[in-house]
């Protein structure tokens, strides 16, 4: 079916002043992010970007390519997000996606129907005709999977329909010569079988991209973009033992060298061989200039009596920045601070559209003091969580550290529920430590998001040979999750809740009993403080 008019010759990539990008347009929900994923997947680096850029801003970016995301809302409704008209005029290939695809109808003087029936879920889409998007290996009809209600009706002068299902009259709209393509469907699902092929000759034929974007060409970029902004200057990072402070420092450290001084702030609240495993990885396999602050004894201190959630947050957050203060005073030269910033950091902060309300009040382990006259280093802020973990592993960092699970910067201070002793953070250690090697041993590390263990302030009766207990409980969470934005309750097997509360009450001295959560995100959150 493929009829390609014209390719857009392919710009040298690997090198950020002329890499090819595609931009994302985000309408609204989670769509952005994952077209944003799969458009790296296929190797060729994507931005998402608000559905309120300008055709300016789009012209200045010089993108390969745009990508219109789907959204929740119906292009009929009061408020509906509008792309800016002028960009359908730039002649940048643009391909639209569910909402995107309404909206291309709708804006350029189609006809969006509304009050239909719907589809949602896998269809039966049917090829019609010659088709650039639409390749030849693909079966004339094959399933794909909908989620709309309205749909296009009419498609706009100088497109043609190419492919229809029973709900949808227009399942994918084209027009070569004016360089924009819509579908219906999702393609970035995996139960679009074809899905992937449709991106693919969206972004490698008809926007004419490379695909050249890959992880090595991250680390030469940012290598050199390093080096660039420090210069010969110090540079300090504040280690977590969390995956992206980690990654982070690793791929600063192979830019510049001993200029870099890392500094791990041990707040006696890590899991049980955080802290060893940290300094192993870094000052003796690494050869990183690693400062070890063991303040667990401080913290301690600090958080006596303290038993409300948000007072034991900010005892320790602020604990945290006078030692990394403290610490960090004597590297009066260093003008640069590492921090691990993701991409989706950068959009959940509001950098898309978002006003997110603040629920806890959060602490990462870099999250420093603003009157701290340092210039930021984030090396990783273009990626994603995934990505950052290639990564790690591209530079050499163990699986352990690369695999580890998202840990809170107040770390064990919000799963012990009251007052934080050390005494309660030995015994959340062990039962932790139980939990993570049994879903480890079960295979099931790379699938639950986070899996651990609380300590509520409650006890109860129970009997153990012939005795009675008067302990406490030790409450597992495993949660799924994309995000952590939500989050569902992970469905573990029974064998193997069994074989985590035996060890937890066999092994951890003072436990007598185990309680598995079974709450979602929301109502509830995934930390329980
Ligand atoms: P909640 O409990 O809000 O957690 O559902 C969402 C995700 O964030 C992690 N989390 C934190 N991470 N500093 C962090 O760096 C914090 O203060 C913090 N509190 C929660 C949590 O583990 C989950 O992955």
């Amino acid at each position: 079916m493929s009829t390609i008019g014209w390719v857009t010759p392919a710009l040298p990539s690997n090198d950020s002043s002329t890499r090819q990008e595609v931009l994302v347009v985000d309408f609204g929900a989670q769509y952005a992010q994952l077209i944003a994923r799969r458009v790296r997947e296929l190797q060729v680096y994507s931005r998402i970007v608000p559905h309120r850029i300008s055709a300016d801003e789009v012209a200045a970016a010089q993108p390969a390519g745009i990508i219109l995301s789907g959204g929740p809302k119906s292009v009929h409704v009061d408020g509906a997000p509008t792309l800016d008209p002028a960009i359908y005029d730039l002649r940048i290939p643009i391909l639209g996606i569910c909402y995107g695809a309404q909206l291309i109808a709708s804006q350029l003087g189609g006809a969006v129907g509304r009050g239909m029936r719907g589809e949602y879920g896998r269809a039966e889409m049917t090829c019609s005709g010659a088709s650039d998007l639409l390749t030849d290996d693909m079966p004339t009809v094959h399933d794909v999977w909908m989620s709309h209600f309205d749909a296009i009706t009419e498609v706009p002068d100088g497109f043609v329909a190419t492919a229809s299902t029973p709900d949808a009259p227009v399942a994918v709209l084209e027009s070569t010569p004016r360089k924009i393509w819509g579908v219906q469907f999702h393609p970035e699902v995996v139960h679009s079988p074809h899905g992937i092929a449709v991106l693919s000759q969206f972004l490698h034929q008809l926007a004419g991209c490379d695909p050249a974007w890959k992880m090595s060409s991250v680390v030469d970029e940012q290598v050199g973009l390093i080096k660039e902004q420090v210069g010969d200057a110090r540079v300090i990072c504040g280690l977590s033992g969390g995956v992206d402070s980690s990654v982070a420092a690793a791929l600063v450290h192979r830019a510049i060298g001993a200029q870099l001084t890392c500094v791990y702030v041990d707040t006696g609240l890590m899991r049980k061989g955080e802290s060893e495993q940290v300094v192993e990885t870094f000052r003796r396999n690494m050869g990183i200039e690693l400062i070890h602050v063991d303040a667990g004894q401080r913290f301690f201190e600090r958080l006596e009596g303290i038993s409300e959630p948000e007072a034991k947050r900010k005892a320790i957050g602020e604990l945290f920045i006078r030692i990394f203060e403290e610490h960090t005073g004597g590297l009066s030269e260093a003008k640069f601070l590492v921090q691990g910033t993701l991409y989706p950091d950068l959009i959940e902060s509001g950098g898309v559209d978002g006003t997110a309300e603040v629920i806890k009040s959060h602490h990462n382990v870099g999250g420093l003091p603003e009157d701290m006259t340092l210039e930021l280093v984030e090396p990783l802020r273009e990626l994603f969580k995934d990505e950052v973990r290639t990564l790690g592993t591209e530079l050499g960092l163990p699986d352990e550290m690369v695999w580890r699970q998202p840990f809170p910067g107040p770390g064990l201070g919000v799963r012990i529920i009251g007052e934080v002793t050390p005494e309660r953070v030995a015994v959340l250690q062990e039962a932790d430590a139980i939990v993570r090697e049994e879903i480890a041993l079960a295979g099931l590390e790379r699938e639950i998001w986070q899996a651990f263990a609380v300590l509520p302030d409650i006890r109860s009766v129970g009997v153990m040979g012939d005795e009675r207990t008067y302990g406490h409980p030790i409450i597992i969470r495993a949660v799924t999750s994309d995000d952590a934005m939500t989050a569902d309750w992970a469905r573990l097997p029974y064998d193997l809740l069994e074989r985590m509360s035996q060890r937890i009450i066999n092994e951890v001295p003072g436990i007598n009993r185990v309680a598995y959560d079974i709450t979602s995100k929301p109502p509830g959150t995934i930390e329980w403080e």
